[in-house]
């Protein structure tokens, strides 16, 4: 029998980018598919550039524009049946990623949007287009998660609108990427379902070492943020660790931000991660990973048992720690 695919996120998936909007998520490694035109930003441009996919996917034929990608799944006898009778194209938006905006109040050394997005500008206004989706019915309004990538929320003027409009259509997943350098007051508002997760990149144990990193003296500020979200609202808080070679990949500065995420309390979970300029963003080009990585690795794992952690790492990155090296 002829063989049949279907990829989750390009069905349920909007991320908006500066230049326009994805179907699917960035994480995915296929180059996924775009709309650029911002004046097709509409329920029927949408609607049918996703049926096209999805229905080449249906038909077993993978767009170049998905070739490498993980996502994409085989269907089996009883999903290539279905799809025959189920119109897949017209299930609802339940994810919203966004990530128009680039403007940062932090320059890190390792940020990966400077390599692909020069420009630190914002090119349109998302809230139109999130009120006229929710005013069209595409939005799937009871398992809606939003994820706020960027750039910095805090630099996000319409960010407060944002939220609110979300709010309002009782959305209650969200998951936020953000520095913490700046006190976020509409942030208390979230989370009262423990279902949003708010994740804070860190990646220091020390002031010194967050400057290096950061070139912005703001470690005991971003703690001091932490703590204060922590009591106003319910909203689960993740701390990320990148490393960095010849930065923090040492075990001094990694002891010193595993017992910061500890003295805050209840860090769920704990997020180590190998820089991706190392990885992901030099393709063709091997990177061993150095020994004293995997004992970070191990570091980390221990400390989260012992002291009731939870412990992460994406699948990518536990895949090129087995492997060995990425490439
Ligand atoms: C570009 S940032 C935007 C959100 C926010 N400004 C922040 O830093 O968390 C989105 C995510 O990408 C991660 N990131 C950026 N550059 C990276 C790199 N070179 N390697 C690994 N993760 C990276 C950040 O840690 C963050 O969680
Ligand atoms: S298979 Fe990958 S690139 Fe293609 S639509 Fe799905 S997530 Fe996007
Ligand atoms: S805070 Fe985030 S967006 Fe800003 S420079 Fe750092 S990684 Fe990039």
């Amino acid at each position: 029998m002829f063989e049949s695919y279907h990829c989750e996120k390009l069905e349920k998936t909007l991320h908006f980018l500066p230049d326009g909007v994805k179907f699917c998520c960035s994480c995915a490694e296929g180059t996924g598919i775009k709309i650029n035109d911002f004046s097709k930003f509409n329920k029927e441009e949408i609607i049918k550039g996703k049926k096209k996919y999805i229905d080449l996917l249906k038909k077993g034929y993978i767009p170049k524009e998905c070739k490498g990608c993980i996502e994409y799944k085989k269907n089996n006898l009883y999903k290539k049946i279905k799809s025959i009778f189920i119109k897949q194209h017209k299930n609802k938006i339940t994810h919203i990623i966004i990530d128009h905006f680039k403007q940062c109040d932090s320059n890190c050394i390792y940020c990966s949007q400077k390599k692909l997005f020069s420009e630190r500008t914002q090119n349109y206004e998302l809230l139109p287009i999130i009120k006229q989706l929710y005013e069209q019915n595409m939005i799937d309004t009871e398992n809606l998660k939003v994820e706020f990538q960027g750039g910095n929320i805090s630099e996000l003027k319409e960010f407060e609108d944002l939220m609110k409009e979300f709010y309002e259509h009782n959305c209650d997943d969200f998951v936020i990427l953000m520095n913490g350098i700046k006190y976020i007051p509409i942030l208390e508002e979230i989370g009262n379902n423990w279902k949003s997760h708010i994740c804070i990149s860190l990646d220091a144990g020390t002031k010194e070492t967050y400057k290096k990193i950061k070139n912005i003296d703001a470690f005991d500020q971003v703690i001091e943020n932490i703590k204060r979200l922590k009591q106003k609202s319910k909203a689960q808080i993740s701390l990320k660790y990148i490393i960095i070679k010849d930065v923090n990949d040492n075990k001094e500065e990694l002891e010193k931000f595993l017992n910061v995420a500890k003295e805050i309390g209840n860090i769920q979970p704990l997020h180590l991660e190998i820089d991706y300029n190392d990885t992901l963003l030099s393709p063709g080009t091997r990177f061993d990973i150095p020994k004293h990585y995997y004992e970070l690795f191990e570091e980390a794992e221990n400390y989260c048992r012992k002291n009731n952690i939870s412990y992460k790492v994406f699948p990518y990155t536990k895949h090129i720690l087995k492997q060995g090296y990425s490439i």
